[in-house]
């Protein structure tokens, strides 16, 4: 079938709730992805982050392939002889005590939301019910019905109410309203953040703002949740991105890379004396934690350091951002670019409204390298991690020309 008669299928059969560039793929490898019709592109998007390790890494694909010959489900009823390696290795790997997998980002998210008021009520004695999570304006962290409530787009939240209570909304980036809330409201039990917040257009905060926010949730006993789903497993440069002002949250939020985009596999890493608040019964998923996931991990994590991925992300990035900061000097069109690592965007000097990214979009893909906008006139940039300098320059050179057509 043809890409027009395949978008066309899911057009007239699948739910209208995705808008993507019109571009179909079949096939991906490393840097590139392919479309029905054979055109070759580069992944600048990395399915927003997923695919850090590239297409198709064939060491992730072995080990989730060996892994679904022997064993793929066990659900929780029983143990697995996967899951307990899988922990060990994760939890060495980042740091922390204990492991508890789930699957998709949002369903991490939720799970930390869970930890933090159970260790609220459990541990720091607040009133049943009455525990408060401080979340950022324009967060991102996924589409539950509690994970909306908290959200101020209005497109994710809109007639999907009642709402869910016990957030409260602050400025990103800006520790006189955290410390303010924490000074002047009662029974806080943590403040959920991104280190950059991706969807709102890769919005890096002030050098320093995440070491400092955490040292003011120590000092008011509060938890510090990173949501490092976007911005984790080498992306920006570091393993992940509380690492580039050494920061260690109380719980850390992992999902996307962690399989690298080839299974749904999230994780959420606390230390004992928070997780052991978790007992049997009280939370869980059918496929959190099973053989495939966990098999898929272990081997997408082990890229990840084989590879250098978080070093050449940061390598490449400079390389990158300089580049283009360059060229919109010169450019009306590129107001600025700005990221971390390999995330970046470019902000284009048009009204929010206008559909000036998105044709810049459609024309990128035409000259074979795809990439989408996200809110407002913004582009973000994230390719696969596995990408070479001389790759890099290829695309940074697409980029430029595209712009240089409008
Ligand atoms: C920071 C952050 N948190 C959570 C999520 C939700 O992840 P998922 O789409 O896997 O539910 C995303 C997805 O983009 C994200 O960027």
């Amino acid at each position: 079938m043809t890409s027009k008669e395949l978008i066309a299928l899911e057009d007239k059969h699948g739910a209208h709730n995705y808008h993507p560039l019109p571009v179909v793929l079949n096939k991906g490898e490393g840097v590139f992805v392919w479309d029905v019709e054979g055109k070759k592109y580069y992944d600048f998007l990395s399915a927003y982050s997923a695919v850090n390790q590239g297409h198709c890494h064939p060491k992730i694909v072995n080990a989730m392939t060996e892994q679904a010959k022997t064993l793929s489900l066990t659900s929780r009823a029983f143990h697995n002889d996967m899951l307990g390696k899988y922990e060990k290795f994760a939890t060495e790997y980042f740091g922390f005590d204990k492991l508890l997998p789930m699957n998709t980002g949002a369903e991490a998210v939720e799970t930390a939301i869970k930890l933090c008021r159970k260790f609220a009520y459990e541990v720091n004695g607040i009133d049943q019910n009455e525990a408060k999570i401080i979340v950022c304006e324009n967060n991102f962290h996924g589409r539950t019905t509690t994970i909306i409530s908290f959200s101020n787009d209005e497109d994710a939240r809109k007639s999907f109410g009642p709402y869910t209570p016990g957030f409260i909304k602050i400025e990103y980036d800006n520790l006189e309203a955290l410390e303010n809330t924490l000074k002047n409201t009662k029974n806080i039990a943590g403040f959920l953040v991104e280190p950059i917040q991706g969807e709102a257009g890769v919005y890096v905060p002030t050098e320093g703002y995440l070491a400092k926010a955490k040292a003011l949730c120590e000092k008011y006993n509060v938890l510090f949740i990173a949501d490092e789903v976007q911005t984790g497993i080498a992306r920006t440069g570091q393993l992940l991105a509380v690492d580039h002002e050494n920061v260690k949250p109380d719980i850390l939020i992992l999902g996307k890379a962690l399989s690298g985009g080839a299974y749904p596999v999230s994780a959420v890493l606390a230390n004992n004396h928070i997780m052991n608040v978790i007992k049997p019964g009280q939370h869980g998923s059918t496929f959190g934690g099973n053989p495939i996931a966990a098999a898929v991990a272990i081997a997408a994590l082990e890229v990840v350091k084989d590879e250098k991925l978080a070093e050449n992300a940061e390598r490449l990035g400079q390389i990158f951002r300089k580049e283009l900061a360059e060229f919109a000097n010169e450019n009306d069109l590129v107001k600025l670019v700005r990221g971390k690592g390999l995330l970046n965007a470019i902000i284009i000097n048009d009204t929010e409204d206008s559909s000036t990214a998105w044709d810049i979009c459609m024309k990128l893909r035409d000259n074979g390298l795809l990439a989408k906008p996200t809110h407002g006139n913004i582009i973000r940039f994230a390719p696969p991690l596995v990408m070479n300098e001389e790759q890099l320059l290829d695309c940074v050179s697409i980029i430029k020309k595209t712009i240089l057509e409008f």
